[in-house]
């Protein structure tokens, strides 16, 4: 019999191997000092670019004066129990509310996290006869509801519509030869990664021809996009079509937790339903009444949105005069794709903490194909023109070096520990900031 631990030791997984070399660097890095356009990275200051704190709140005065007294006249232990038998509040319905209403559904209900609340309600509206159809690029918390679901599941080409039409044949073909069954679509307001927007208009113009419902992942779309930052169903005119929207409160919040919007009756069902609620403590009082704090924010601070593009438009116009490939985003994630290997990918990135002091997460093999690098950028509504002109000098003078192979090392820079081992583009002087 094989021993399951032998096995787990003997391969890591694919970013989980590296670990010798990037834990710590690469691969949970510590941000130190408050939350900001500059954090302090391993003694140094860095203009961070890998913080979903859109609107800046994380650090907002407001935020942190909520946060701290919420904290200090209910402390973390409120209320004790799942919300269904001991942990519920009226501070929990209101924001539930509040939240219904922003999103302009009939109610909504709040999630501990957004990754086991979407999982955990798919789980719930779905029985074995219902076929699910959803986006090939569908984040993991999606795909993780998916494995939970008995039944079928369709996917379509990453934002094809044609194709999303043909799993539609597909999937009503089946539930009519079952005689029994639903159909659910699933894809996101934003593509976390790309930053492109899902095609909701489209797909809700499928419901003409289709019978199905829809449900939105809007976790970066959620405060970020549509007229008062209901985000991309708002953006895109065509909240109604969406039956089930769904946004985590950790990104243009900046904090914990998540909520579902819908029609009344159905979120009451999966109230009564989902099974990673119903058995799990309820969201503290502290987190609840700063996110009331914090959706506050998202409506009567419209400045807020206004700096996010801003600045997120100087930055991808920026890259684009400069010849950078930035893709197809329409929201403020902004992807830089350029060419090279994983060992390339890490020591460019080295290069850019240590001699640039810009901090940004990269994305390699396995996550996209060999030989390509998507460097993600996030801009939010805390940083400074100077922040975006020091990193744009930055990826320029970083790419030049990449295209000339200066890169070209053969293993990761071992980072984990500082082993002095320099490599040929180190020996450029550092810059003093
Ligand atoms: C698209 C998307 N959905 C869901 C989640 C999960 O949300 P949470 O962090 O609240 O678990 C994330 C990441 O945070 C996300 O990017």
């Amino acid at each position: 019999m094989a021993d399951i631990f032998e096995r787990l030791v003997k391969n890591y997984g694919p970013i989980g191997e590296h670990r010798d070399r990037a834990h710590g660097y690469y691969a949970f890095p510590k941000l130190d000092g408050p939350i900001g356009s500059r954090m302090i990275f391993r003694g140094q200051e860095m203009v961070v670019w890998s913080l979903n704190n859109y609107l800046g709140l994380a650090n907002h005065p407001e935020v942190r004066k909520i946060d701290a007294d919420a904290s200090a006249e209910y402390g973390l232990a409120l209320p004790m129990g799942a919300r269904m038998m001991s942990g519920n509040s009226n501070f929990h319905e209101q924001l539930e509310s509040e939240l219904a209403e922003y999103e302009s559904k009939e109610d909504a209900i709040l999630f501990n996290y957004g990754y086991q609340g979407i999982m955990s309600a798919i789980d719930a509206i779905c029985g074995r006869h219902d076929v699910i159809v959803y986006d090939a690029e569908s984040h993991a918390c999606i795909i993780d509801g998916l494995r939970l679901h008995p039944g079928h599941r369709y996917v379509y080409k990453h934002n094809d519509i044609e194709d999303c039409e043909k799993q539609l044949q597909r999937a009503t073909k089946l539930v009519e030869e079952q005689r029994s069954g639903g159909i659910l679509v699933i894809t996101e307001g934003v593509f976390g990664m790309a930053g492109d927007q899902g095609k909701l208009k489209e797909i809700a113009a499928l419901k003409s021809k289709y019978e199905f419902r829809l449900m939105v992942d809007d976790a970066h779309g959620f405060g970020t996009l549509g007229k008062t930052g209901a985000g991309a169903g708002e953006e895109q005119h065509c909240q109604d079509a969406i039956d089930l929207y769904f946004s985590t409160f950790a990104k243009s919040m900046a904090s914990i937790g998540a909520f579902m919007a819908g029609p009344r009756v159905i979120i009451d069902y999966i109230r009564y339903n989902i099974r990673s609620q119903i058995f799990a403590k309820s969201l503290p009082m502290p987190i609840v009444l700063g996110n009331l704090k914090r959706l506050d924010m998202l409506r009567t601070m419209p400045e807020l949105k206004e700096k996010l593009w801003s600045n997120a438009i100087k930055l991808q116009a920026g890259l684009k005069e400069r010849g950078f490939d930035i893709g197809k985003t329409d929201s403020p994630v902004t992807p830089v794709y350029m060419k090279g290997g994983v060992e390339e990918a890490t020591a460019m990135v080295h290069d850019l903490r240590e001699n640039y002091h810009i901090f940004c997460s990269i994305v390699v093999y396995p996550v996209i194909p060999k030989g390509h690098i998507i460097y993600r950028l996030i801009p939010t509504a805390a940083h400074t023109d100077a922040d975006i002109q020091e990193t744009l000098v930055a990826f320029s003078e970083t790419k030049a070096k990449l295209d000339a192979g200066k890169y070209k090392v053969d293993e990761i820079p071992d980072m984990a520990e500082v082993t002095g081992k320099r490599f040929d583009y180190m020996l450029d002087k550092p810059r003093n900031k």
